[in-house]
């Protein structure tokens, strides 16, 4: 057994997930937010949602024992590198998978939207993702993660300035992650957890689950920055200055 039940209780969400990501499935299939909110305690989230601990830890274990696909060790990579793992797979995925979904949405919308209305907020925060999400990602990628490695990387104790605009940073793009956390959420319900409906065509069924994957996907993505990269400049500060 990797953990006690009491063990487990007192855990952050996000700690749990960070030490193997493989847990993460099991978290999104209990609809138990591990990004954006991963650091709320897990015997606490399991009071409020009803779910019993044991089951969790069941899941968890089986999880962890899936040797299926490679599983990053993200814990021991470096910020500078973290960074550029981001950049280089998460950024492009969410640029080259917007334009798609928003293409299938609008189809899905003029076949369907009589029938499923909730067709038409769905395509609503698609939308909403392309002007927030795309500014986000520029900001990430242009000024903040840059000031953020090179924080790291300064030697020199006089960087007063750097460590006051790293925390501002590390704030409003966790601010950004929930607005846009609670949006996917909303997704997720709208949409009846990407389930199509059962008068569904074709082009619906595949953009339900291409909008599945784009939820996985951001999830992990807003996981390794809240609660690995952030978790490390945070520890970075609090060692060092
Ligand atoms: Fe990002
Ligand atoms: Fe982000």
């Amino acid at each position: 057994m990797l953990w006690s039940i009491e063990d487990l209780k007192g855990k952050k969400v996000g700690e749990i997930v960070s030490s193997d990501i493989r847990t993460a499935d099991v978290f999104k299939d209990f609809g138990i937010d591990f990004c954006c909110r991963g650091e709320r305690l897990l015997g606490e989230v399991c009071k409020v949602k009803g779910i019993e601990l044991k089951s969790i830890l069941q899941s968890l274990e089986e999880a962890m024992r899936d040797t299926k696909g490679p599983v990053h060790d993200y814990q021991n990579w470096s910020v500078s590198f973290l960074i550029d793992f981001i950049n280089n797979t998460h950024h492009p995925y969410v640029r080259s998978s917007l334009p798609i979904l928003l293409q299938y949405g609008e189809k899905v919308y003029n076949a369907h939207g009589s029938a499923h209305e909730e067709t038409f907020e769905v395509l609503q925060i698609l939308q909403y993702f392309e002007d927030e999400l795309l500014k986000h990602l520029k900001l990430e990628e242009e000024v903040d993660f840059i000031i953020l490695k090179k924080l790291i990387q300064d030697n020199s104790s006089s960087s007063k300035t750097l460590v006051t605009q790293s925390k501002k940073i590390l704030q409003n793009l966790q601010d950004d992650h929930v607005a846009v956390g609670d949006k996917m959420l909303r997704l997720e319900r709208i949409t009846n957890n990407f389930i199509p409906p059962a008068d569904a065509c074709n082009t619906f069924k595949v953009f339900y689950k291409k909008l599945s994957e784009f939820r996985d996907d951001l999830f992990n993505h807003i996981h390794l920055e809240n609660n690995i990269l952030f978790q490390k400049i945070s520890n970075y500060i609090q060692s060092n200055y």
